[in-house]
């Protein structure tokens, strides 16, 4: 008998505030004159270094003891004097592995007469920061790449800004924020259109917050395409309190381990369901996969909602690709574990964004399955698995320090014949520092 068989997930749990939408209300606070509370912050090592760049810009932070709904737990408190009171930091904005931290503030202080220096770790260093650096420049921000064109580290020295349009060959919410955050204080409207739908955490908290937007949907071959726009900012925001939605890319490892270990039982809580980031549960579903949602309910300005998943342990092979790929780019990892482990073919396309994440998450992957024996072949912008109803494992999985590799190889644990030992665990708490105590948690 193999461990899929052997092994049950069982329980409730909620994981760990939404990374994303944690970066975002702590950086949207600098517009807030006044003290803000933030619920449930992530307490990713990412958004620490959110944290830590916004301090260094002079936001007061600190975690204080509070009760919500009866029971006792922590808040995040945000003190700022507003966007104006913004001086020249004295230290580096050091944004640690976060491509979300570095992109986002560049945003937030591209209008800002003063020079930021902003470096990362060596992963951060390789990623592309033209995609966002290229359009805040068009707007008027100076930008000096120190060692190489296109990547940290770089220093911006802020300027009055021009609003400007900008029609964004990449899906991506994180250029697509640092653009609005500019527009936000730059002197006529700034336009972002994308070419797919991508999470929508910035609107969300632009309304939840009272921050003035428009949608213009434009049709186009049969598809619409929403374009932003934003005017400057002219007074303050009031003061917020906003609790953060559990992590649907954390709950994703529960859901695909529930799914492939059968007889497993989970509920897990209060997941964001933002329509932009569903991939999980549509794809899973697709696969045959036995979740429900319940309880849909609206938290904050986000959809949230219980998740229960139980055990199937014989899904089926599908094909994700084209305009799917934006709502489930953090979980592509974790999915193609659930295709190795399916019936038929699991195939992914139009994903070279994989490419420049972490890791190359797409060579990442495939090195990795086939390491565990799945038969899997990779292609410039995805791969191709023909599933197996059990995989060997005993190996050494490889994280490539990247956080979600490590977590898609402790659920390989989980679900191969042999052990997988993962070579660095350290990265986990990138994004989930409590990732090996909750998984020990729901394992009978
Ligand atoms: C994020 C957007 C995504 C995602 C990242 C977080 C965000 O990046 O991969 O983990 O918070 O906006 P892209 O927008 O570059 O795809």
């Amino acid at each position: 008998m193999n461990n899929r068989n052997k092994i049950i997930l069982k329980g409730q749990l909620k994981v760990p505030g939404d990374k994303s939408i944690s970066h975002r209300a702590l950086i949207f606070s600098t517009f807030v004159k006044g003290t803000n509370k933030i619920w449930n912050l992530s307490p990713a090592h990412d958004v620490n270094s959110t944290i830590n760049c916004l301090q260094a810009l002079g936001l007061e932070i600190q975690m204080l003891p509070g009760n919500i709904k009866g029971l006792s737990t922590t808040y995040h408190s945000v003190l700022s004097n507003g966007i104006e009171s913004i001086r020249q930091p004295s230290t580096l904005l050091f944004a640690g592995n976060s491509g979300t931290t570095m992109r986002l503030l560049s945003g937030l202080v591209a209008g800002l007469p003063f020079t930021f220096n902003f470096d990362g770790d060596a992963s951060l260093r390789k990623r592309p920061m033209a995609r966002v650096l290229d359009p805040l420049k068009a707007m008027g921000a100076i930008v000096e790449y120190k060692n190489q064109k296109n990547h940290a580290p770089f220093s911006m020295v802020g300027s009055s800004l021009k609003g400007s349009s900008f029609e964004l060959p990449v899906a991506s919410a994180q250029i697509q924020t640092a653009l609005l955050l500019a527009g936000l204080q730059a002197n006529g409207e700034t336009t972002v259109e994308l070419p797919a739908t991508v999470r929508d955490h910035t609107q969300r908290l632009f309304k939840y917050l009272n921050i003035p937007f428009k949608v213009q949907i434009k049709m186009q071959e049969e598809k619409n395409f929403e374009k932003i726009v934003v005017t400057k900012l002219t007074k303050s925001i009031e003061p917020f309190e906003i609790n953060v939605p559990a992590d649907i890319s954390s709950a994703a490892f529960f859901m695909v381990a529930a799914s492939c270990l059968k007889n497993s039982e989970i509920e897990l809580l209060d997941v964001g369901m933002n329509p932009g980031r569903i991939l999980i549960v549509e794809a899973l579903k697709k696969m045959g996969a036995n979740i429900s949602i319940e309880k849909n309910r609206e938290e904050s300005g986000e959809p949230i909602a219980n998740v229960r998943v139980r055990g199937n342990s014989l899904l089926q092979g599908i094909s994700i690709n084209g305009s799917e790929i934006a709502s489930g780019i953090d979980e592509l990892p974790i999915l193609a574990l659930a295709g190795a482990f399916s019936k038929g073919q699991f195939s992914v396309r139009d994903a070279e964004e994989l490419r420049v994440k972490e890791s190359d998450r797409i060579s990442a992957i495939v090195q990795n399955l086939k390491l565990i024996g799945a038969d899997v072949e990779e292609v410039k912008d995805g791969f191709d698995i023909q599933g197996k109803t059990s995989l060997a494992g005993g190996c050494i999985w490889k994280s490539y320090g990247d956080h979600r590799l490590a977590m898609t190889g402790l659920i390989a644990n989980l679900l191969c014949d042999q052990p997988v030992q993962i070579d660095d665990l350290d990265c986990v708490s990138i994004s989930y520092p409590n990732f090996v105590r909750d998984l020990e948690y729901l394992r009978q």
